[in-house]
């Protein structure tokens, strides 16, 4: 469940070049939940999205991940919570890796890692059979 709740965010407050990105926004989503937020350009979408994964701290408000309060929690400690598809393929994955190299990091997501091979030969055969 995430809820958002009333999320204001303004960029370069107090200067020539302040920006109201974010005006009270509040959106609540369950599980298996489905959504595309459409805007024009500009509309706030990606500024969003970053307080989301805390790419940048929000001025008001709440955001609630499976109850907790993640809003003041830096990005890395929130990518234990969330994981993020970027616009640019070229962030969020390691490009030098194969594809099943990335999906076994993202399914290690919050979990300890230790030093120790990558990906298991049953992983390998999982991925085989979703690709
Ligand atoms: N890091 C930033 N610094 C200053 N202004 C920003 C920053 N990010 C976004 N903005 C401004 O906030 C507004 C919303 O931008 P954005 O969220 O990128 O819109 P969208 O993704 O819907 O096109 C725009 O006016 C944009 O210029
Ligand atoms: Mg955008």
């Amino acid at each position: 469940m995430l809820k958002i709740s009333n999320v204001s965010k303004t960029f370069n407050i107090g200067t020539i070049n302040e920006k109201k990105a974010l005006r009270n926004i509040s959106l609540h989503l369950e599980p298996e939940d489905f959504v595309t937020i459409i805007g024009g350009n500009g509309a706030g979408k990606s500024t969003m999205l970053n307080m989301i994964a805390g790419v940048y701290p929000i001025d008001s408000g709440v955001i609630d991940l499976d109850g907790v309060n993640i809003s003041r929690l830096p990005e890395y400690a929130r990518a234990k919570y969330l994981g993020r598809v970027f616009q640019d393929p070229m962030r969020g994955t390691a490009a030098d890796m194969e594809i099943q190299e990335n999906l076994a990091l993202a399914l290690r997501r919050g979990q300890s890692r230790g030093l120790r091979w990558g990906i298991s030969g049953e992983e390998k055969e999982q991925y085989k059979k979703l690709l």
